[in-house]
């Protein structure tokens, strides 16, 4: 028998029952709504709508169901985890367990659970996402004297040094780190008590079902409360711009442990051979990070287009909403690790960094000391330029040319110029920049962020 068939006098179709089934992947959320129904018992008692041995019986039971969760006998005719839990409470405790549900609706529990559970991923998303910058972090104290050339358009640009590349990394990571947090304000709201859409008519204290189940705040409004899953499409979409930046960081370092490039070469715990080819070491781990971040896009839009032009309250339509939310969540965390891994365990070589190296990079540095020499920028700009094509023309590396030779360019090419890596990088010390002590200071300030235990969280 169903919680709602009084009102039904046919059975549902069992092709029905299957379709309209959540249990197989809202159970997830079995503890978060046992603990919002130990509140919620509580709060029952407090309103004089359970006697206080009702509640204890309540708690009881359901604490028993949280510590046995393998005992749990699941029937075809339960619908979604908050019919199951409270189904099988009332077949082991009998009536105090049919009251449990007195002004509550599961259009607010769901709410509730997925709050909940949102919470607490966030709080292990932190964990992680922490862990990776942390191995962020020491992969760029260990690179502080290595000078790299840095891209763009995958075109050589200019030297950096490598902890300064990989730092790139970690402000990136920051800032997801504190997007998350601020989600989190959205989603720390209790919905408990609103019923199905109207509020309860039951005197509830909502601030001690607040206070009980850890929010910091509740919800203004049950009809709100009950229609919106903004707070899960805010995660979902945090969750896109953290792919995104690890599908970039996959992709650099794929590049540069191919052979053309062998900056880095990765563990054999993270790369994987080829059936046919015995000469074959690829990078799946990081391939599989840069392909995943489609699933967590897929995700979002996804929920994106359940929720669209649906109209206020609640719509069966939402319980489509957990399974890309779950997804989203075992598939970031999975790229977390295998990311993290992938960093602690990496080679780098700084021969084959060095090999690449060549004076073009050094082509800014000629046009601004031409500039320090009193040529306006775009002319010294237009002299480079026309070096640089002389160069490659004739063939001839722009390190070989002589001093004498730049002169013929323009003679306020200066006498202490020389086409040297380490007083590019040195003259780029400002905040921000590349030079040595800007970078010692980025990672001054990392190690403060990580010390920092949360950003309010
Ligand atoms: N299983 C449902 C979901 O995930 C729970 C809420 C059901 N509410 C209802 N009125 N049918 O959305």
């Amino acid at each position: 028998m169903k919680m709602w068939e009084g009102r039904f006098s046919q059975k549902n179709a069992p092709a029905m029952e299957r379709f309209n089934r959540s249990l197989g992947f809202d159970k997830r959320l079995i503890a978060e709504d046992i603990a919002g129904s130990v509140a919620y018992a509580r709060a029952l008692a407090k309103a004089g709508l359970l006697s206080k041995n009702e509640a204890a019986a309540i708690v009881r039971g359901l604490d028993k169901m949280r510590s046995h969760p393998a005992a749990l006998r699941f029937t075809a005719a339960d619908e979604d985890i908050h019919m199951a839990i409270e189904r099988i409470l009332s077949e082991r405790i009998g009536t105090p367990g049919k009251k449990l549900h007195t002004g509550r609706s599961r259009n607010s529990q769901i709410a509730l659970d997925t709050r909940l559970y949102l919470k607490k991923e966030i709080y292990s998303l932190d964990a992680a996402l922490r862990t990776l910058m942390r191995a962020v972090l020491t992969r760029a104290e260990k690179t502080t004297t290595v000078i790299m050339p840095a891209f763009t358009h995958l075109q050589k640009a200019q030297p950096v040094l490598m902890a300064h590349y990989f730092l790139s990394w970690f402000f990136m990571l920051e800032r997801d780190l504190r997007r998350f947090s601020q989600c989190l304000v959205t989603v720390d709201v209790l919905p408990l008590g609103s019923g199905a859409l109207a509020g309860s008519a039951y005197p509830i204290d909502r601030a001690f079902l607040a206070r009980a189940l850890g929010f910091s705040a509740m919800s203004d409004n049950s009809i709100d409360a009950v229609s919106d899953r903004d707070y899960m499409l805010e995660f979902m979409s945090c969750a896109a711009i953290t792919a995104m930046h690890l599908s970039r960081f996959a992709e650099d370092l794929v590049i540069f442990s191919s052979p053309g490039y062998g900056f880095f070469e990765l563990a054999d715990a993270y790369a994987t051979g080829s059936s046919m080819m015995p000469n074959k070491k690829n990078p799946d781990s990081l391939e599989l990070v840069r392909g995943k971040t489609g699933r967590v896009y897929g995700n979002l839009v996804t929920l994106l287009t359940v929720m669209k032009g649906l109209p206020l309250t609640y719509n069966k339509d939402m319980q489509e909403d957990k399974e890309p939310l779950f997804d989203t969540i075992d598939t970031l965390d999975g790229c977390l690790e295998i990311f993290t891994g992938v960093l602690d365990t990496l080679t780098v070589n700084p021969e084959r960094v060095a090999a690449m190296l060549s004076a073009d990079l050094l082509a800014t540095d000629l046009a601004d000391a031409l500039t320090k020499n009193k040529t306006p920028f775009r002319e010294a700009h237009a002299i480079v330029g026309r070096i640089v094509r002389d160069c490659a023309q004739k063939g001839v590396p722009l390190e070989t040319l002589t001093h004498a030779d730049l002169r013929k360019y323009s003679p306020r090419v200066p006498g202490t110029f020389s086409f040297c890596y380490h007083t590019s990088i040195a003259a780029r010390s400002l905040p921000g920049g590349t030079g040595s002590s800007s970078v010692r200071a980025q990672i001054c300030k990392a190690r403060t962020i990580l010390k920092r235990k949360t950003y309010d969280i």
